[in-house]
C-alpha cells in the first residue's frame, strides 16, 4: 500500500471504530480481529476439539470431492473471495482436474502475492490470478481470465458474520460477477444443539477469548489507542431470536479510554459487541439467497452440523 493509502486506512477505521462505541450497544467491527497475531489465533481456534466448521467442512469436502467436481462442469475458472491461505482450496485444486484458472481474492495484496508465488509452484497448471479487492463491494475479474465457468468459491460460513442488508448486497455482487452460467459454492454452518454452539466459542483453552480481546491490542497499534484487555470478559452468547452466536467483550470495572477527542465511558457490565456468526436450518438459508440463487445441491456431515452448498444463479 502506498502511504496516502495507509493514511486513508487509519482514519477509516478510526472512523469505524468511532461509530460502533458510540453507540447505545458498544460494538466494533469483526473485521478488525484479523491483525497477524489475530489471524494465528484463529488458526489455533480451528484445531480446537470445540470447534467442528474447519474440520467438518474439510471432511464434507473430502468426502464429496468427485460428485462436486461434475456439478462445477467441465471447465472452471475459480474464484475465492478472502481466500487467505488458500488451505480448504487446495483440497479443490489437488483433486480435480477440471480447474484451469484460480482467482484467489484478498484485501491484503502482500500476503496474497506470496501465497500466489507458492500456489504457481505447487500447481504448475493451473493458472494463479491473485486479484487484491475488497470483495463486498462490486469489482471486476482480471482482463487475463480465460474464457471458462465462473465458479464462486466462499467456505468456512464467513456469509454468516454479516448483517442481514450485507449479505443481499453481497449475494448481488457474487450474482453479478458469476454471470447466467456461473455457479457458487458455499459453506454453510447449521443450526444445532445450543451446548455445541457454545462451547465452540467458549473453548476451554480460552483461544477464543484471547482472539477476541487481541481485537483491542489490535487498535491499539494501528491507533495508537490505550486500552487494557485485562479490563474485559470473553463471552459468546446465543442469540435464540437472532438464531446466532454472538461474541463480546463484557466490561469488568468501570474506566474510560480516549479515542480521539473523545472520552468513552465503559460501565462495569456493559459489553462491546464484537462478532456475530448467524446459523441457519436450510430452509432459511433457501429463503435468505432466494432473490439470487437456487439451491441445487446440499452436502453434509453425518451430524449435521456444517453444510457445503451448490447454488446456480436465478
Ligand atoms: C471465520 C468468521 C467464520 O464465525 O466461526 C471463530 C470466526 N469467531 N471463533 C466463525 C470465529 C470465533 C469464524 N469465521
Amino acid at each position: 500500500m502506498t502511504e496516502t493509502e495507509l493514511i486513508l486506512n487509519k482514519s477509516s477505521m478510526l472512523e469505524e471504530v468511532k461509530s460502533g462505541l458510540f453507540q447505545q450497544q458498544k460494538s466494533l467491527p469483526s473485521k478488525f480481529f484479523y491483525d497477524e497475531r489475530g489471524s494465528k489465533l484463529f488458526n489455533d481456534i480451528t484445531e480446537l476439539d470445540e470447534y467442528y466448521p474447519t474440520r467438518t467442512e474439510r471432511k464434507i469436502l473430502e468426502d464429496n470431492i468427485e460428485e462436486i467436481a461434475k456439478y462445477l462442469g467441465k471447465k472452471v475458472l475459480l474464484i475465492e473471495p478472502g481466500s487467505g491461505s488458500s488451505s480448504k482450496t487446495k483440497i479443490l485444486l489437488s483433486n480435480m482436474q477440471n480447474i484451469c484458472c484460480y482467482i484467489p481474492m484478498d484485501i491484503s495484496g502482500d500476503y496474497l502475492n506470496k501465497v500466489a508465488e507458492q500456489l504457481r509452484t505447487e500447481y504448475p497448471n493451473i493458472q494463479i490470478l491473485p486479484l487484491s479487492a475488497d470483495y463486498t463491494k462490486p469489482f471486476d475479474l482480471p482482463k487475463s481470465s480465460p474464457d471458462a465457468r465462473k465458479v464462486v468459491f466462499y467456505p468456512g460460513s464467513t456469509i454468516g458474520n454479516f448483517k442481514m442488508e450485507k449479505v443481499q448486497q453481497f449475494l448481488k455482487v457474487i450474482h453479478d460477477i458469476i454471470g447466467k452460467d456461473g455457479a457458487f459454492l458455499i459453506g454453510v454452518d447449521l443450526k444445532k444443539d445450543i451446548e455445541v454452539l457454545k462451547a465452540a466459542y467458549n473453548d476451554s483453552k480460552s483461544i477464543t477469548a484471547e482472539f477476541n480481546k487481541n481485537i483491542l491490542n489490535h487498535l491499539n497499534e494501528e491507533l495508537g489507542l490505550s486500552f487494557n484487555p485485562n479490563l474485559f470478559d470473553h463471552k459468546a452468547i446465543w442469540n435464540e431470536e437472532k438464531g446466532r452466536i454472538e461474541m463480546h467483550l463484557f466490561v469488568k470495572e468501570d474506566h474510560s479510554v480516549t479515542v480521539d477527542d473523545k472520552v468513552i465511558d465503559f460501565i462495569k457490565g456493559e459489553s462491546i459487541h464484537t462478532e456475530n456468526s448467524h446459523k441457519y436450518s436450510l430452509n432459511e438459508f433457501a429463503d435468505m439467497v432466494s432473490n439470487w440463487f437456487d439451491v441445487k445441491k446440499v452436502w453434509t456431515d453425518e451430524k449435521d452440523f456444517f453444510s457445503l452448498q451448490y447454488l446456480e444463479p436465478k
